[in-house]
């Protein structure tokens, strides 16, 4: 999917708040071996980087622009060299698909990524099993998807022309449960399983930047497949945005899954 760092980047304070409270979830020890699965541009893998001392840190990623970015921002240098060798930690950045991960691991983090991919009922215990006997894995998705403004995405990509043109596509976000992450966990023989929601309260300017906001993600595999039609469809979506919430500044509650578990010892 053809990723756009700078459009994604328009709300960089209000996306990087969940990553700090996944963050919080680690639990901080040396050496480790971690993987960010779906890094983007790599910003937040820094700071991942930053906290674990001593240790090697890969970001993964499927989206070359996202990769450019990571690396024209020359995040994957090693930290500044007045830093005691012993904090020093490595950071690369590799592509590759989050759902066909390898090797072993002792810390799978993933901020904001999973989402894109299928089926998690297999894709937690598949990378559960990447665990090293200790490891850690943790996780955000976004579980926004019943709010209003992807319930218009998706009226509007069922339009009869977008339809035609999107030759019948939608796509429903594979997000489960809480209940079923911590079921899913548990079977896997996790340990220290932590599963919850929370609301994030934005207040953006106005319902044209809920549609800024869902251009940098939840739109783009819309977008790959209208070509020249994209404007109009952004267009009929910022109108019924619009009816839908006409307040300015607007308020745009956004909801979100964090899950963290442990591989017993
Ligand atoms: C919403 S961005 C999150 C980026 C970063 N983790 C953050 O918190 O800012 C989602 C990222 O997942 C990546 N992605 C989507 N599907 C993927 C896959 N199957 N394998 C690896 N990366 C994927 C996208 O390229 C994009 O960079």
């Amino acid at each position: 999917m053809p990723w756009d760092p700078t459009q994604y980047h328009k709300f960089q304070a209000e996306r990087s708040a969940p990553f700090f409270d996944l963050l919080a979830l680690i639990e901080v020890r040396t050496n480790l071996k971690v993987v960010d699965l779906g890094c983007g541009t790599g910003e937040l893998t820094r700071h991942l980087a930053d906290a674990l001392p001593n240790s090697n840190v890969t970001g993964i990623d499927n989206s070359p622009q996202m990769l450019d970015a990571a690396r024209a921002a020359s995040l994957s240098s090693p930290g500044p060299s007045t830093l005691p060798s012993v904090v020093r930690t490595s950071l690369r950045f590799e592509q590759g698909d989050q759902s066909q991960l390898t090797g072993e691991w002792d810390l799978i983090f993933s901020n904001a990524a999973l989402q894109w991919s299928e089926n998690h009922s297999e894709l937690i215990p598949y990378l559960y099993q990447r665990l090293t006997p200790g490891g850690q894995i943790a996780v955000q998705v976004p579980s926004n998807h019943n709010h209003i403004s992807h319930q218009i995405y998706r009226e509007t990509a069922s339009e009869e022309m977008f339809k035609f043109i999107l030759n019948g596509f939608q796509r429903y976000a594979p997000v489960l449960s809480i209940d079923d992450y911590a079921r899913i966990l548990f079977k896997s023989g996790a340990e220290n399983i932590v599963v919850f929601e929370k609301v994030y309260a934005h207040i953006l300017e106005d319902s044209n930047a809920v549609v800024e906001w869902i251009s940098g993600t939840a739109l783009v595999p819309y977008f790959e497949r209208l070509g020249e039609y994209k404007d109009e469809f952004v267009r009929v979506i910022r109108e019924k945005m619009r009816a839908a919430m006409p307040d300015s500044p607007v308020f745009y509650p956004f909801r979100r899954t964090f899950f963290s578990a442990r591989k017993p010892g």
